[in-house]
């Protein structure tokens, strides 16, 4: 008996085959473009995910060798907050606005207005940000009068895969959560807000926690995918609340640390509570009944691959990384600012722009690697340091994501936090976690935290070398006059 995790991430899709301990059997990946038409907008094609997808599955279930029927439930995980726009018949419309487009400040200024300040913190627990879906419907609205009159049903992404794979139009409430379009505390559409925006309650999926089953695997999907037709699809989650499952980040006192494109410092909350200054994200977590806070910096990982790409494209991340490490902690005084998107956490900020400062003719290319490192470990503390003002007891930090497989990186970030972080032995991230989910669906295990105790293991431990934590705290405390200081020019 196997569970599958697909994972539809910005960069590429991941599935991930596990059996009932948790074992890995077999994953693949395929990849995707992402469009930049216009600075800081980002679009992808959703075909181009569901064909990515079909390819992943049938990658998989052929290097496996497991049979399709084998694989009691599917659990689907995503990027969050992007668009889908559909019409009557279920046709993509138009190119989805993902998370990190930064194009609707307009129309997230007139939705606060319109709904009330008080109205959106107090239902959706969260202001109005640009990344989130709300916007980019009502930009489409604004901007592309003819797209949106055909208008009939707005996913994200990963229920567009949902769609594909079973007919339904269905969500979950960790990723409904970030449209600014979710009552957050009671767990339902804000149908309030809907109406006050004169939005369609009808285009919104049906909403359900993230175990339960949304539809089953049809016929046309299971031809172009390879799994048997009637498989139990469940809710599964956006890619926070999945890769949190998929860390065991299930109750309070563990946090992840998730370096992705994104970076994430994401914890459990048995009850919903908010930064006062609404800094962090408070959203349903993927365990039913329970809420998540976390601090979202948009270029983590991405801003070490955009640094690599435009800066050392020929030369490995593990040459490029290798390299800095030659360089003292502080690169020499060289900082890096990683706002290359914007930012969410701690500055909701679209024109936030990223920054190298302190350059002389000392410094190197290792310098600036390094620099890229720090500034991201000093972004992700921005995150922790908020969640631990919130009140919340982080004994135990768990690194994930791409960037943790870096020895260096998990180091720094050891030293910049002051504190241990910790790595699992799967690995997988969002899609494990989302197969998780779907053994809890389908009866595998009572509960979400039971299907982490019985499956997840630490792998490593990094402690933060107490010689070096003062010097980190000083590159802290510089970097934290870096965003102040640069404002005004952005
Ligand atoms: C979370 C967020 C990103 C995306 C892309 O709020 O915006 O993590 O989900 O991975």
């Amino acid at each position: 008996m196997y569970l599958l995790g697909i994972d539809v991430g910005t960069s590429g899709v991941k599935a991930v085959l596990i059996d009932s301990g948790g074992q890995v059997r077999a994953s693949a990946s395929e990849s995707y473009p992402l469009h930049t038409p216009k600075p800081l907008w980002a679009e992808q094609n959703p075909d181009d995910w569901w064909n990515a997808t079909c390819k992943a599955l049938q990658t998989l279930l052929a290097t496996s060798g497991v049979a399709p029927e084998a694989i009691r439930g599917v659990g689907l995980s995503g990027q969050m907050h992007g668009s889908v726009f559909l019409d009557e018949r279920g046709e993509v419309i138009r190119p989805a606005l993902l998370w990190c487009d930064q194009r609707t400040a307009e129309e997230c200024a007139w939705m606060t207005e319109r709904v009330g300040e008080a109205k959106v913190l107090q239902t959706t627990l969260n202001p109005v940000l640009t990344g989130f879906q709300a916007g980019k419907i009502l930009w489409l609205r604004n901007h592309e009068p003819s797209a949106y009159a055909r208008l009939c049903q707005v996913l994200l992404p990963k229920d567009y895969i949902r769609y594909r794979l079973t007919g339904e139009y269905a969500t979950e409430v960790s990723d409904a959560s970030g449209t600014a379009l979710f009552d957050v505390p009671q767990r339902d559409w804000a149908y309030e807000i809907l109406d006050t925006l004169e939005l369609p309650r009808e285009w919104f999926p049906k909403v359900y926690e993230s175990p339960e089953v949304t539809g089953r695997v049809h016929a046309q999907a299971s031809q172009a995918t390879g799994l048997a037709e009637g498989t139990p699809v469940v809710g599964g989650g956006g890619d926070q609340a999945a890769g949190a499952v998929g860390t065991g980040v299930v109750r309070e006192g563990i946090a992840s640390v998730a370096l992705g494109t994104s970076g994430v410092v994401f914890a459990h909350l048995n009850e919903p509570r908010v930064d006062p200054q609404y800094r962090t994200h408070t959203f349903c977590h993927a365990v039913p009944g329970a809420w998540h806070v976390m601090g979202v910096m948009l270029m983590a990982g991405g801003a070490l691959q955009w640094y690599h790409d435009t800066f050392a494209p020929d030369t490995p991340y593990e040459t490029l990384i290798e390299e800095s490490a030659t360089v003292p902690s502080g690169a020499e005084g060289l900082m890096c600012l990683p706002y290359l998107s914007g930012e969410r956490t701690p500055y909701p900020d679209p024109n936030a722009r990223g920054a190298f400062v302190g350059m002389t003719l000392a410094h190197k290319r290792a310098h600036f690697t390094r620099a890229v490192l720090e500034a991201v470990a000093c972004g992700l503390r921005d995150s922790l340091e908020i969640l631990k003002a919130v009140g919340l007891p982080l004994a135990e930090l768990r690194l994930t994501g791409g960037g943790a497989r870096s020895a260096l990186w998990r180091q720094i970030i050891a030293n910049t936090f002051g504190q241990a972080v910790h790595t699992l032995t799967a690995e997988e991230g969002p899609a494990y976690g989302v197969a998780l989910l779907a053994g809890v669906g389908t009866g595998v295990w009572r509960s979400v935290p039971e299907a982490c105790e019985q499956t997840l293991q630490i792998a490593e431990r990094t402690e933060p070398e107490p010689h070096l934590v003062q010097a980190y705290e000083q590159v802290y405390i510089r970097y934290r006059q870096l965003y102040p200081t640069l404002k005004p020019l952005f």
